[in-house]
């Protein structure tokens, strides 16, 4: 057995991009370029940059397009192509080289995948797939920000979903990450709630469940109002309600108190429901912690640099110059109150100033593209530089969320409507869910995995229709499948614990041969590039499609990779395989903020 060594044969780093103890491609990829590099007279590092991965396992694993790297010289490019890969010598990294056309195409040596690289991912464990990327930048995203005492609706479930994965994916690349939530804590809605209270508060109820019962006062008390409004004409309500708002928004004690109260009771509540998703935040911020004065001074900038008109004693901006479909924006109210585009321009400027980022990221509907574009044009009106930083991942709509009994309102009732929908599936397997320990517990991991992955299967900009049965099928690419993929892997470990795994150098890989393996490991190689990819994207399915390739193939590798039964070294080998494919699941789920469970 020829002993190849990642630790070894990394001389050196080529660019500060490159990982190739971190990263098996990126280690294949400098090999590549020192090679072709003697060809041509082409920086190794500029040859690097243009390998890609091929689209599909067909093609080899990488790929280099030569008009890429031979832009400026005049060649016959097909022609060079053949030449070089007739000269490319093979080695224990690259087995393979052919030419297509002006292409290059380079396969990954089996010996490689299986001697290097299934160490390095077992060795590396959790990390695998992690790159120190982002240098201790700093990157902000809000996420999630529903408003308190209205529904927690499927726009706010889908920003929780795509926000806590990209946390864990900056953080994964080296990024420090502050997950931030901006409630909608401020506005009429809060006078409207204060005179709710007043007539139908239960102190005992909003301990309890503070969500629900603010939500149903909100609802009664906006009954009354309309009910005064069509049989009075106005509302003796209504107009109490917008007393109060002034109030608070003076700073008064009483009105102050009540809202810290319901503010508070909500946000802990919230704060439980998270933690279902493996979500926190390091922030609860919200339009109310949006300082007047910070508001003041936007006004004051944009009035000195002539940007204010008045219409009808409302102040707006008209930003059709820069761009006609942004329109003109409102940006105070005749009555001297602010509005949300105000606060988000105010506190899009507090936060550059607290937390210094290098990026933020607003994960918020494509309803709101409007808006977004709107407030980044205005930041840049206003000359802030770092408005370039601002990203808004947007997202589509989600049609027919409802639970039995009815529509949904809050991310709670979603959840328990997973837990126990799929506690029905699974109960109905009676031998198996007799050997489960913790059903309940179980359930509710799967059920919530149906419930992300569903979410995150589709490119995020497009709508799709909420389907509980298919979600929680555990057939097809679901979330319960992508469950049992992992724990049936992970029983096979349990299975088989005699045989010890740990002493890596110590596994005689060369005994697997199967073509089915050497796929499986070309997949797993790519896991770092997947996690690559999203950060630019900020694509959660580019992550789930990649999973469920990796789940179909380690499931074509049972029916000819066996463990058990077979001689001590083939089973230790294979074995390891498997823990390596193991390990990417259980990454790869992590990192979407899903809990791997072990049985079920
Ligand atoms: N609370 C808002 C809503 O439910 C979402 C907030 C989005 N973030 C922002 N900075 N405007 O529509």
């Amino acid at each position: 057995m020829i002993k190849l060594n990642i630790r070894l044969i990394c001389k050196r780093c080529i660019s500060s991009a490159s990982f190739p103890r971190l990263n098996g491609i990126d280690l294949i990829k400098e090999r590549i370029a020192d090679k072709v590099s003697k060809f041509c007279d082409i920086e190794p590092n500029e040859i690097t940059k243009s390998i890609d991965l091929t689209n599909n396992l067909d093609k080899g694993d990488l790929i280099i397009p030569l008009p890429k790297i031979l832009k400026d010289k005049k060649c016959d490019l097909k022609a060079t192509a053949k030449e070089w890969c007739e000269n490319i010598k093979r080695d224990d990294y690259i087995s393979n080289v052919t030419a297509s056309g002006p292409f290059i195409q380079f396969e990954i040596n089996p010996k490689f995948l299986f001697q290097e690289l299934v160490p390095n991912i077992l060795s590396l464990g959790g990390n695998y797939g992690s790159l120190p990327l982002g240098n201790d930048k700093t990157a902000l995203i809000e996420f999630s920000s529903p408003n308190i005492a209205k529904p927690f609706h499927a726009g706010h479930l889908r920003s929780t979903i795509i926000g806590g994965f990209l946390s864990n994916l900056y953080q994964k690349f080296g990024w420090n990450v502050v997950r931030m939530n901006y409630l909608g804590d401020w506005g009429k809605q809060f006078g409207i709630l204060a005179v709710g209270y007043q007539k139908y508060g239960d102190e005992n109820k909003l301990l309890k469940n503070p969500i629900n019962h603010l939500f149903e006062i909100y609802v009664r008390i906006n009954k009354d109002i309309e009910n005064e409004k069509r049989d009075f004409g106005e509302s003796e309500l209504d107009k109490r309600a917008k007393k109060f708002f002034r109030d608070l928004e003076d700073g008064q004690k009483d009105a102050i108190e009540l809202w810290t109260k319901f503010r508070n009771l909500s946000i802990e509540k919230y704060t439980e429901t998270y933690k279902r998703l493996n979500i926190y935040y390091d922030v609860y911020s919200g339009e109310s912690q949006v300082a007047k004065d910070a508001i003041e001074k936007v006004h004051l900038n944009l009035i000195n640099k002539s940007l204010i008109q008045d219409s009808n004693g409302a102040q707006i901006i008209d930003l059709t110059e820069s761009e006609k479909a942004l329109g003109k924006v409102v940006i105070k109210k005749s009555d001297g109150t602010s509005l949300y585009i105000t606060r988000d321009v105010a506190a899009a400027i507090e936060r550059k100033e607290t937390y210094h980022f290098d990026r933020m990221i607003y994960v918020v509907a494509s309803q709101q593209d409007l808006h977004l574009k709107q407030l980044f044009e205005i930041l840049r009106l206003l000359d802030y530089e770092w408005t370039d930083s601002l990203v808004h991942v947007n997202f589509g709509m989600v049609q027919g969320m409802s639970t039995r009994k009815g529509t949904v309102v809050f991310l709670d009732n979603i959840l328990e409507e997973a837990k126990n929908q799929m506690l029905t599936v699974m109960s109905k397997s009676d031998h198996k869910f007799a050997q489960i320990e913790n059903p309940e517990y179980v359930a509710d991991l799967i059920g919530i995995s149906a419930v992300m992955i569903q979410d995150m299967q589709g490119k995020r900009i497009n709508n799709y229709s909420f389907n509980w049965e298919r979600i929680l099928s555990f057939e097809g690419d679901t979330g319960p499948y992508l469950q049992y993929a992992h724990s049936r892997l992970k029983s096979i470990e349990d299975k088989n614990s005699n045989i010890n795994i740990t002493d890596l150098s110590a596994i005689n890989f060369s005994l697997i041969k199967e073509p089915e393996a050497i796929t499986l490991m070309r997949l797993l190689s790519r896991y770092p590039e997947v996690l690559k990819k999203c950060i630019e994207t900020h694509e959660p399915s580019t992550v789930v499609t990649y999973l469920f390739k990796v789940a179909h193939q380690v499931s074509t590798c049972y029916r000819k990779l066996w463990v058990s039964g077979q001689d001590e070294d083939t089973a230790m080998a294979r074995l390891a395989l498997y823990a390596a494919s193991r390990q990417v699941l259980h990454n790869g789920m992590t990192i979407l903020g899903i809990t791997p469970v072990d049985r079920m």
